[in-house]
């Protein structure tokens, strides 16, 4: 049997616009994904979150689910438009009190509440002001950190700022694939430095509270040992990981990054002493991972969202993918740990998000095979050495898959769309298992 330390956190992850709906209540007004999803053409299906998983009103049960799974804390995210409408401003207390209610409900329930407070759903006046390319709207994003943190600071222990700044930066602004579909290469590394100083300055609007930050980071293997190969695996890992784990933990830019992005921007929008605020240390790290990176050196030139490394080319590693198409290998996320702990060490570590898309519905052999895979890569690391604390898995609810629309499934509980019933899968029956015996 593989266990875990007693103290091992085991949770479950969601975010505001995947699962809640309930767009236009109590005061909530647009998010760039409401706009995003209203474009023709930009998601499957023209799938929208305006109802999603109808969490905003569902939570108590949503809850009850929870706590029949033993999750020991529920990782969600707080919607910036509820809280601020605007942007900007003074608070929307009836949007904050959908958070209050949750938070409560979890506490009663012996769950602890791990809000994140940006899980991509800019208010859409920030983005009509310019977005994250635009150095206010880090100003912005602490003020609104300050607002939740007063109301919220007594009940919730554990902080995440962002999630996933790289799908923001690159997704949103340089591919276009995710809201605010900008294809703008040079203002998305703008966006990248904004979002990390809106990390940094929130981390100081929010004295004496535990602070982390979530990544979305990838191992990253060159296809041979060819030079070019081995650039091509260079760069990657820049763009992905690197261009935010050096900042935060070694207070600066990898100078290779800067170098392939030479083409591109001159980082002339760095001021001084944003590295400084960027580097204010932190908690802990959230690593999101579900897909290790295999890539090479291409002739062709393609848009990319690894901007200034638009030739390299992805390949394909020859194992199994999920139905979203992202390869499964638990072996990466044991390396990427490894790595995290030798090169970026004293910061401890959660996985903050870990799982699978499959088109199964409620008997979904595949994703158990995927999160037992992850959770015994997990052990492997602890037992390495590695300071791993908690996992969060994706999903606890099947939602709203952002340009993939309600076409993959990630969720341990089904959710079906017409009726909005909920029925656990036999991997939130597997996970239950797992958090109640403490390991495999
Ligand atoms: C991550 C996101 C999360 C979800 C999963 C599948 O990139 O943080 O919202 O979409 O992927």
């Amino acid at each position: 049997m593989t266990t875990f330390e007693p103290g091992f956190l085991w949770g479950a992850a969601t975010s505001s616009y995947q699962i809640e709906g309930a767009v236009a209540e109590d005061g909530r007004l647009p998010s760039i994904w409401d706009t995003f999803c209203a474009t023709p053409g930009k998601v499957d299906n023209g799938d929208s979150g305006a109802v999603a998983a109808d969490h905003y009103h569902r939570y108590p049960e949503d809850v009850a689910i929870m706590r029949e799974l033993g999750l020991g804390a529920y990782r969600f995210s707080i919607a910036w438009p509820r809280v601020q409408p605007l942007g900007s401003g003074a608070a929307n207390e009836r949007g904050l009190d959908f958070y209050r209610r949750l938070v409560d409900t979890l506490l009663d329930n012996d769950i602890q509440p791990w809000p994140t407070l940006y899980h991509w759903d800019l208010p859409q006046p920030l983005e009509d002001a310019g977005g994250w390319p635009e150095r206010d709207t880090a100003l912005r994003f602490a003020e609104y950190a300050q607002i939740v943190h007063e109301a919220l600071g007594d009940r919730v222990a554990h902080w995440t700022t962002l999630n996933e700044p790289w799908c923001s930066a690159f997704l949103g602004y340089a591919t276009g694939r995710h809201a605010p579909g900008r294809q703008e290469p040079a203002a998305s590394i703008r966006a990248a430095h904004h979002l990390l100083l809106g990390h940094g300055l929130a981390v100081q609007a929010m004295p004496d509270a535990r602070v982390g930050i979530t990544l979305n980071l990838s191992h990253v293997t060159a296809g041979s040992n060819a030079d070019e190969d081995v650039d091509a695996a260079r760069r990657i890992d820049g763009m992905q990981n690197r261009i935010f784990l050096d900042p935060l933990l070694l207070a600066e830019y990898p100078a290779d990054v800067m170098r392939d992005l030479e083409p591109v921007t001159d980082f002339g929008f760095v001021q001084e002493d944003d590295l400084k605020t960027i580097a204010a240390p932190i908690d802990f790290l959230g690593v999101n991972y579900y897909s290790p990176m295999l890539v090479g050196h291409g002739t062709e030139a393609r848009p990319s969202a690894y901007v200034g490394s638009e030739h390299v080319q992805h390949l394909d590693g020859g194992r199994a993918r999920t139905s979203i198409g992202w390869e499964i290998d638990p072996h990466g996320l044991l390396d990427l740990l490894l790595r995290l702990d030798r090169e970026y060490p004293d910061v401890p570590l959660y996985v903050t998000e870990n799982g699978a898309a499959f088109d199964d519905e409620v008997h979904d052999a595949g994703r158990v095979a995927y999160l037992d895979g992850h959770v015994r890569a997990c052990a492997e690391a602890i037992s390495r050495g590695v300071a791993l604390k908690g996992y969060f898995a994706w999903s606890l609810l099947d939602n709203f898959e952002w340009s993939f629309g309600y076409a993959q499934r990630f969720g341990l509980v089904h959710v079906d769309y017409d009726t909005q019933r909920r029925t656990p899968k036999d991997s939130a029956r597997w996970y239950a298992g797992v958090i109640r015996r403490g390991g495999l």
